[in-house]
């Protein structure tokens, strides 16, 4: 096998190389060390990324306070239920009366993967029709299907014929 660092015409090793002397193989080779390092770098920004994302989500929602008015109290005396938008106009949310005439009002959004649950007045519980997810009116907390996590529940303030959506808990 010919030598690459020699020139093939004056036998000499060209100056650059010389300069700059690589060695090919060694230059593809990467030792355990330097894996490990790279892999530990690369998931420790993984880490610092996902932290970073929890973070401002929870920055988001926690300045949910604004006020809205949602409706008229008589509108949810007709049904029991008053669907409404809370913070934002892309965030569905529910009230419901319950039998005991308590308010309450929930995100309609199923914390199992985000289709609107309903209220199931048989059951007393508000229902998702995707995975028959079930969570208690009272709390918000799931009973029964995939959902492990409680539904955000809104804080409802009634003045006068109006009913005010004030806070959203996480
Ligand atoms: S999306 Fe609600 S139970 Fe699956």
């Amino acid at each position: 096998m010919r030598d690459e660092k020699v020139c093939a015409s004056c036998g000499e090793t060209p100056k650059w190389k010389q300069d700059f002397p690589i060695e090919w193989e060694g230059d593809h080779y990467v030792s355990r060390r330097e894996m490990v390092k790279f892999m530990t770098l690369g998931s420790l920004l993984l880490a610092g990324a996902n932290w970073i994302t929890v973070i401002a989500g929870k920055l988001m929602h926690r300045g949910s306070t604004a006020q809205r008015d949602i409706g008229a109290v008589s509108a949810l005396r007709q049904t029991g239920i008053l669907l409404f938008r809370y913070p934002t106009d892309a965030d569905p949310c529910i009230a419901v009366r319950t039998p005991e005439g308590k308010l309450v009002a929930f995100s309609q959004v199923c914390t199992h993967l985000s289709c609107a649950v309903v209220y199931d007045r048989a059951e007393n519980a508000l229902v998702c029709p995707c995975h028959r997810g079930v969570f208690n009116i009272d709390q918000g907390n799931p009973v029964s299907g995939p959902p492990t996590r409680p539904l955000p529940r809104v804080r409802i303030e009634q003045r006068g014929d109006r009913l005010f959506a004030i806070e959203l808990e996480a």
